[in-house]
């Protein structure tokens, strides 16, 4: 069956399910109390996408798209996504969630920068992600993991 991506919408569903996620924190925090004050309606668009086996969510990440002004890391300067938060669900790792997701984000076309957990390496690497040269005052205490699509290199 063909693993479907999915927008997750900011609602109190949505966040029950990420309970269930180790790397649940302040940003999932902060969007419940947005909920529970009426700052933000229900169904808005939250940055994470997902994918459902049947209606449980067992696989997400976040992806934010950074202006070209603010890029470090490529060359030609452009826009390019961040990643974080990817992260599936124990009983379903090894089954091509992770990949999808990655893929999904590869798909707008744009660089994109992530800072993986430790031990993810060999993930990273299939998905031909490389690391960059490490330079103290960008990176500071991150070991960011980067991928270039075609015309896309490393700035100097
Ligand atoms: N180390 C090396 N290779 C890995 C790997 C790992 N930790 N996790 C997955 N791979 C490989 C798979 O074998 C697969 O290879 P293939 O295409 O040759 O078959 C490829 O990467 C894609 O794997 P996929 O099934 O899409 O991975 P996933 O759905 O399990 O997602 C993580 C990968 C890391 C995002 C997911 O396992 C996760 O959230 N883990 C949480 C904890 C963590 O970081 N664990 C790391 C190990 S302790």
């Amino acid at each position: 069956m063909a693993l479907k991506v999915e927008k997750l919408k900011v609602n109190f569903k949505t966040l029950e399910e990420f309970k269930k996620f180790k790397e649940y924190g302040i940003q999932e925090l902060s969007m419940l109390e947005d909920l529970e004050a009426n700052m933000v309606e229900d169904h808005n668009d939250s940055p994470f996408y997902g994918i459902y086996f049947g209606d449980k969510l067992v696989a997400r990440m976040s992806l934010y798209q950074v202006d070209a002004k603010f890029d470090r890391y490529f060359y030609p300067p452009q826009s390019y996504l961040e990643l974080w938060k990817l992260e599936v669900l124990p009983e379903y790792q090894e089954k091509g969630y992770g990949r999808t997701l990655v893929e999904f984000a590869k798909s707008f076309g744009l660089p994109i920068k992530t800072n993986p957990r430790v031990k993810s390496s060999g993930f990273w690497e299939k998905l031909d992600f490389a690391n960059v040269d490490y330079d103290m005052e960008r990176d500071r205490g991150e070991n960011p993991l980067v991928w270039y699509p075609e015309g896309v290199e490393a700035q100097h």
